[in-house]
């Protein structure tokens, strides 16, 4: 079976690819901060998939020990990865503050979450994944090629990770590395960025899923890819 490494993976898109992996047979390592959340959707995302293999690891993705933690967990499921998305990312301070404004200190926060935290695991777990011709998946957004007012910090970061991701994709060959633009989706962070404001007209993170599967089946050259792209007219589903 296939194995998959997700990081924030509790709740949002994170527990949506979990669950849509899971039901393809996939084995998961996943991760979150909140341990009671993260093992209850475990747990839940195993049994709708009949039994899958989820191995919740509560633990935050700037920690190098939790990092080290998912490292030794991939050598012990026997030392290849076929797949890991950093999906784990913080917006930053809420509501969204001008750069003018933008308090430094929680910038580096932003910077440490968004950048160097997915570095920091691709470098961990470079070999198994290069031992399965694998792939990475960066979780990007719009922010990072839009000068949206307000998003400077975390689009900033998310620029960041983009370019990581574009030059992994020329120095490792023998893996697929994307980012990957899911869009707007229904979520905490995404409530977060607009508090108070009703986002009942955005969609659901699993309606997003499908797009990303089609990345991971089609495999096409590393680069940076939109969901929008991706995305499957209905008729041709039906
Ligand atoms: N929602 C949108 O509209 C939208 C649009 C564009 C891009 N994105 C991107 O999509 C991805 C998923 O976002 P989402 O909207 O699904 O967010 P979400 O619902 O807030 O979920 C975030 C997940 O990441 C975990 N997490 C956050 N910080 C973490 C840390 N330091 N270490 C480990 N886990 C951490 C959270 O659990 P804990 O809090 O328990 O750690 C949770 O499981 C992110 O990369 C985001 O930037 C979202």
């Amino acid at each position: 079976m296939p194995i998959a490494l997700i990081t924030g993976a509790s709740k949002g898109f994170g527990r949506a690819i979990a669950d849509a992996l899971a039901e393809r047979g996939w084995t998961l390592i996943v991760d979150a901060r909140a341990a009671a959340e993260l093992t209850a959707a475990a747990e839940l995302t195993a049994a709708a998939a009949g039994h899958a293999s989820v191995t919740p690891v509560p633990g935050d993705v700037t920690d190098p020990s939790h990092r080290q933690r998912l490292a030794t967990l991939v050598a012990q499921l026997g030392g290849r990865l076929d797949l890991l998305i950093n999906n784990a990312s913080t917006l930053g301070v809420s509501p969204l503050p001008q750069l003018a404004d933008y308090p430094l200190d929680e910038l580096r926060q932003v910077y440490e979450t968004n950048v160097i935290a997915p570095l920091a695991l691709i470098q961990a777990v470079i070999e198994p994944l290069t031992a399965a011709g694998g792939t990475i998946v960066n979780i990007s957004s719009d922010a990072a090629v839009e000068a949206y007012p307000g998003w400077g910090g975390y689009g900033s970061s998310k620029a960041g990770l983009d370019q990581l991701t574009a030059v992994l994709g020329e120095e490792e060959p023998r893996l697929r590395c994307y980012a990957f633009d899911p869009g707007d989706m229904r979520t905490q962070m995404h409530q977060q960025a607009f508090p108070g404001e009703d986002i009942s007209d955005r969609p659901e993170p699993h309606t997003v899923v499908p797009a990303l599967l089609r990345l991971l089946d089609e495999r096409p050259p590393s680069g940076r890819y939109r969901a929008a792209d991706l995305s499957i007219p209905q008729e041709a589903t039906r």
